[in-house]
């Protein structure tokens, strides 16, 4: 396997109750790799780790103990201005409520990462693509407000992808919208991802891993519970 994420012994421990607290942490001592090009749904109940986890992938929190890479960084090295310039380029994060901003147009929307990134020019011609692939190109000017879930997911997907970031993750995408818009985003995942996008889905949806993910990682009480490939054993060197 071409190894794209590998978490080495990590533990994400909040201190929120304190120094002392013998709370179990939030994510317990995990190891795992992610190849170039896989397709992984994390699954698990409400508070086992699934987010805390995705947000130490993607730069946006630092673990306790344990290494995060994603290709040549290490991730929980960065200083905070590295992290905000790797989450920029290498990482495209979905969320559940989408979180555009409602006072910019949808192109608007899709370009500001680019703009922060320094390379808003290169990035319409990009835009226009992703509007396409995505379905959304009648859509381009209109505001957040008038459109429906599976259309800001839509222009949510566009963003995260605007900078060509080596990694899509996503948490919770179809957890906001009905099964038929959440199968639709389902099957655009799938999509991208034949087309070599490298993706990470936390879902709550046995329907959305089974049909949309070659690979389905299970965690409970922030540990790795089982590993699976569908209707296969443990994938080669997702193990430590
Ligand atoms: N910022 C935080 N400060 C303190 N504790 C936190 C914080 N974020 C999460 N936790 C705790 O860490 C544990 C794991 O939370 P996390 O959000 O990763 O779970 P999850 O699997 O994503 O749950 P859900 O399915 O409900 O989204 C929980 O016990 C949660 O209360
Ligand atoms: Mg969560």
């Amino acid at each position: 396997m071409d190894t794209l994420v590998q978490l080495e012994k990590v533990t994400k421990r909040y201190d929120s109750s304190g120094p002392d607290s013998a709370g179990a942490p939030a994510v317990d001592n995990v190891s795992t790799r992610i190849g170039h090009g896989e397709a992984v749904a994390i699954m698990g109940p409400s508070g086992s780790g699934k987010s805390t986890l995705l947000n130490l992938i993607a730069g946006l929190d630092r673990p306790t103990s344990g290494a995060v890479h994603v290709g040549d960084e290490r991730v929980d090295k960065l200083s905070e201005a590295g992290a905000a310039r790797f989450r920029r380029r290498q990482v495209g994060m979905i969320f559940q409520f989408f979180n555009l901003l409602d006072d910019m147009t949808v192109i608007d929307n899709i370009l500001l990462p680019a703009q922060l990134a320094g390379r808003s020019r290169q990035a319409r011609r990009r835009a226009d693509e992703l509007l396409d692939t995505l379905r959304i190109g009648h859509r381009r000017d209109a505001y957040p407000a008038r459109l429906s879930g599976g259309e800001r997911q839509r222009v949510a997907i566009a963003r995260a992808l605007i900078n060509d970031p080596g990694l899509l993750v996503a948490d919770e995408p179809t957890g906001a919208v009905d099964s038929a818009t959440g199968d639709e985003i389902g099957r655009l995942l799938l999509e991208l991802n034949a087309a070599g996008q490298t993706l990470i889905v936390v879902t709550h949806s046995p329907e959305l891993a089974r049909r949309y993910a070659r690979r389905v990682i299970h965690i409970a009480d922030g540990q790795i519970a089982s590993d699976t490939l569908a209707g296969h054993g443990a994938p080669d060197g997702a193990r430590p």
